[in-house]
């Protein structure tokens, strides 16, 4: 939020506004006085719980859940013995949806010793019929269920909830609004994700995504421009343009432009150090892009190319429009175009089908290309999706056996690859104290290694030069050597 809202000043006499974000102003107001009430009643605040699952983007619709509440007068906690709890979900796999289920036995306990506990769940899970029927029916003690769409509405939805019992459920099956100035709390003062665009077209054969998060929509590059302008005068020097896949950003403006484009035009922000960005598809990253990172002294030496298999036959039918030779080719040209660049990926083990020639094929391409990091993954089945209903599940202990291959294969590839570095100096932005070493600190090089090196904890948020001493695989120990930027 750019301008500084008095909500004291909102006129709550009148109706609500219909137009957003005017609106949810005035439900924060209404909200507030309700936290005003109860500070008299109780003789302390009302606390809040926002806990998050899933990804970078559910990270950032977190924040904004975080500002909301914040806003209205709750007092943040980590503690879920707060008066409100909120859980933003994930249902990208089977286990993401499970740990859910687990907290929520949880949640009631707490709810018992509380009777002011307020229980939400929304996001990513609420937005498929099927979760949303199973928490109507065994846990029925929550208190508001919202879904991906409609996160904005929080101070809204927020006000009935607080005002009546039972369980208040708000779904949108889709949405092309793009609600913009609300509040965010944000998690780090130094670095922040910003949303680009939301949804997906790409229906990857295995994905709920494009399910519960819609249809691909761009935020317009001047309101982008405008939060990250705004982030770096708040002292932010470092963004992470979110999307789930960036390379497509922008073909549905009113006025197209492409992500290259987008990445020129967030470089010439002044004070903003480096630019990093997730995802990027295969199928869609341009030269144009990989010139513009060529000759960009803030896009970060790193790019997450998720490879999902190895196999051309599997990847068709995944739907991915890219074959293994297309894969490995676009990585070599990556690495000839950007020396220093790490290339990390994504990979499933055990998508329908996959018999153990196929699978090999997955490991060669991790030979090939020597990714620095891969997050392996065990194909979960997700109801509705084409893949769902393809024959020839693979069973469990074949997946579990290759994913197994898979992980040291990654692990050897990963060290071979990471070694080079060592002896090297590198720019580190110190993200936070190490809470088990003393006197340690832990950030992140250009190219998204984390680097543990000793320091003193008021360098957090700068970015510093490090000799890399020691690679333990997927991270290295550095010694300090000096602060690189004025704070
Ligand atoms: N938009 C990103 C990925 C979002 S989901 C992209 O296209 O790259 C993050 C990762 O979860 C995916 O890259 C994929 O590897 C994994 N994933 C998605 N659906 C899955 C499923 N049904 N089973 C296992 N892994 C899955
Ligand atoms: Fe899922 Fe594919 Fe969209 Fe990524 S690009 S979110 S894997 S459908
Ligand atoms: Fe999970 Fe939703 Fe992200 S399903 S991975 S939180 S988009």
């Amino acid at each position: 939020m750019d301008q500084k809202i008095d909500f004291e000043a909102i006129d709550l006499t009148g109706p609500p506004p219909g137009q957003e974000p005017d609106r949810q102003y005035y439900f924060i107001a209404r909200c507030r006085l309700w936290v005003r009430e109860f500070l008299e009643k109780q003789g302390r605040l009302p606390r809040a719980c926002v806990v998050n699952y899933g990804c970078q983007m559910n990270a950032r619709d977190s924040e904004k859940l975080a500002g909301i509440l914040k806003e209205i007068g709750y007092d943040l906690t980590e503690s879920e013995e707060a008066d409100f709890v909120i859980y933003n979900t994930c249902t990208v796999r089977d286990n993401a949806n499970q740990k859910v289920y687990g907290r929520l036995g949880y949640l009631n306990g707490n709810k018992k010793k509380n009777p002011h506990m307020k229980i939400a769940l929304c996001g990513c899970m609420m937005q498929e019929p099927s979760a949303v029927e199973k928490i109507k029916r065994s846990y029925g003690f929550v208190d508001l269920i919202f879904g991906t769409h409609n996160i904005f509405k929080l101070a809204e939805l927020l006000d009935v909830c607080l005002r009546q019992d039972g369980m208040i459920i708000d779904l949108w099956e889709d949405t092309d609004q793009i609600v913009e100035a609300l509040p965010v709390d944000r998690k780090y003062p130094f670095k922040s994700g910003v949303n680009i665009m939301f949804g997906c077209n790409n229906f990857c054969s295995y994905c709920i995504v494009p399910y519960v998060r819609g249809r691909e929509r761009s935020r317009k590059p001047e309101d982008i421009l405008k939060e990250i302008r705004s982030l770096v005068d708040q002292g932010v020097v470092e963004i992470m343009l979110l999307g789930q896949n960036v390379n497509s950003y922008g073909k549905n403006l009113p006025e197209p432009m492409t992500f290259a484009q987008l990445l020129t035009e967030v470089e010439g922000i002044r004070g903003l150090k480096r630019i990093r960005f997730m995802t990027s598809h295969p199928k869609d990253l341009s030269d144009q892009l990989i010139q513009v990172m060529q000759n960009s002294k803030k896009i970060c030496r790193h790019l997450h190319l998720p490879l999902q298999s190895g196999s051309s036959r599997l990847l068709k039918l995944m739907n991915r429009h890219y074959d293994k030779e297309q894969y490995i080719a676009l990585a070599q040209k990556i690495r000839k175009a950007i020396p220093d660049i790490a290339i990390t990926t994504d990979i499933i083990v055990g998508f329908p089908g996959e018999t153990e020639e196929d699978f090999k094929d997955t490991l060669d391409v991790v030979e090939k290309v020597q990714f620095e990091n891969a997050f392996t993954f065990i194909y979960s089945k997700r109801t509705g999706t084409p893949a769902a209903a393809m024959a020839d599940q693979v069973p469990p202990e074949v997946a579990h056996r290759r994913f197994d291959r898979l992980l040291s294969l990654v692990q050897e590839t990963a060290k071979r690859r990471n070694a080079l570095l060592v002896g090297t100096k590198q720019t580190v932005l110190a993200e936070e104290v190490n809470s088990h070493e003393n006197g340690m600190l832990t950030g992140r090089m250009s190219n998204n290694a984390l680097v543990h090196f000793n320091g003193p904890a008021d360098l957090v948020g700068s970015l510093c030069a490090v000799r890399l001493t020691e690679s333990k695989g997927f991270y290295y120990i550095g010694q300090y050597l000096q602060q690189e930027d004025e704070k």
